[in-house]
């Protein structure tokens, strides 16, 4: 796969303070890309760069393969850029406010009509298109804004906080309309503070934190930095104190094991977490060795590693 974004050293300066402070991150075509940092760590201000509307004091930013400092009109072509606020043209109808766009990117004719229906549907705003801007929800209102970015069928999103301030639902259907434009083979980076939310989206993102990238790469790979401290199980186990096999015995038996770095009880008595030494790949070892000594097993689980503890481990520190 070709890089779609790639930047090296990535800065912005104001006024002496480093808003973005060198990131180097590489965005593949085809990724759903999660932008991901706490308030003020610098998002809008690198997204601003990536769409050619802030200049970087520091580094450069490549767009397929085009410099946004000395090739700025073209990379706007290949660029839909959503800000995280909506435009002042709330007067307009919906149609009026699409149609005008068009026209600032130089669709005109029967192009521009055919445009304005393309992204009526994949937006699904039909029903809306002569409602007043103004009189949209914020789901609505969000896909109105996207929509508008959509006309000149551009090869990369650039998605500042999309699902902000929108209801399950509406969260529901973006994470939908995410997911028809990967279809379509759009490159999008979404920025975010909810990490849950971008990980079912994204196969891979950045994570920023005070100006400074603290990971990059695949999601997977950031739950697996965490994970590598060893990875938890928990066991459901049915005692049977009669042949001598209580809870209490299986958790000592568990404690020897080998491949067991540590282990405590559950929430129930029967319930045992587990956490596996790092190197050890087979955790159903662990089910052998209860089953073998007579145990029986109810369940067995391995615990998932949540994008929330993946960030709060990966920041530990970093925190000024
Ligand atoms: N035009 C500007 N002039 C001065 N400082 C700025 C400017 N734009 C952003 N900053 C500062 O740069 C830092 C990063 O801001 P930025 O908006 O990029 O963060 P963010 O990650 O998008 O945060 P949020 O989640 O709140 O949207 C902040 O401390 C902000 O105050
Ligand atoms: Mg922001």
């Amino acid at each position: 796969m070709a890089d779609m974004v790639v930047t090296e050293n990535l800065s912005r300066n104001f006024s002496g303070f480093r808003a973005v402070d060198g990131l180097s991150i590489t965005v593949e075509e085809g990724d759903c890309f999660g932008f991901i940092g706490p308030n003020g760590a610098g998002k809008t201000t690198t997204l601003r760069m990536l769409a050619t509307i802030l200049k970087p004091t520091g580094g450069r930013a490549l767009v397929g393969g085009l410099n946004v400092s000395t090739n700025a009109r073209k990379v706007r072509r290949l660029i839909g850029y959503m800000p995280d606020v909506f435009g002042v043209y709330e007067d307009m109808l919906v149609h009026e406010y699409l149609s005008f766009f068009s026209a600032a990117y130089g669709i005109v004719g029967k192009e521009r009509l055919r445009a304005i229906e393309m992204v009526l549907d994949l937006t699904g705003l039909h029903e809306k298109r002569n409602a007043g801007c103004k009189a949209l929800s914020r789901g609505m209102t969000q896909r109105l804004s996207l929509a508008r970015v959509l006309l000149h069928d551009p090869k990369l999103l650039l998605l500042d906080e999309p699902a902000s301030g929108l209801d399950p639902r509406a969260r529901i259907e973006f994470k939908e309309l995410v997911l028809a434009l990967k279809k379509l083979g759009k490159t999008l980076i979404i920025s975010s503070h909810i990490l849950s939310e971008l990980g079912e989206m994204c196969n891979s993102m950045a994570i920023i934190e005070r100006s400074r990238l603290i990971y990059c790469g695949p999601v997977e790979g950031a739950t697996r930095q965490v994970s590598a401290q060893g990875r938890i199980v928990k066991l459901m186990i049915q005692p049977d104190p009669e042949a001598g096999r209580t809870a209490a015995d299986a958790l000592e038996l568990v404690r020897g094991l080998p491949f067991v770095e540590a282990v405590r009880q559950g929430d129930r008595e029967k319930e045992l977490a587990v956490r596996i030494k790092p190197e050890f790949a087979d955790i159903w070892q662990l089910n052998h060795e209860l089953v073998s000594r007579g145990y029986k097993v109810e369940s067995m689980a391995e615990e998932v590693v949540r994008l929330e503890d993946v960030f709060l481990q990966l920041t530990k520190g970093v925190v000024q």
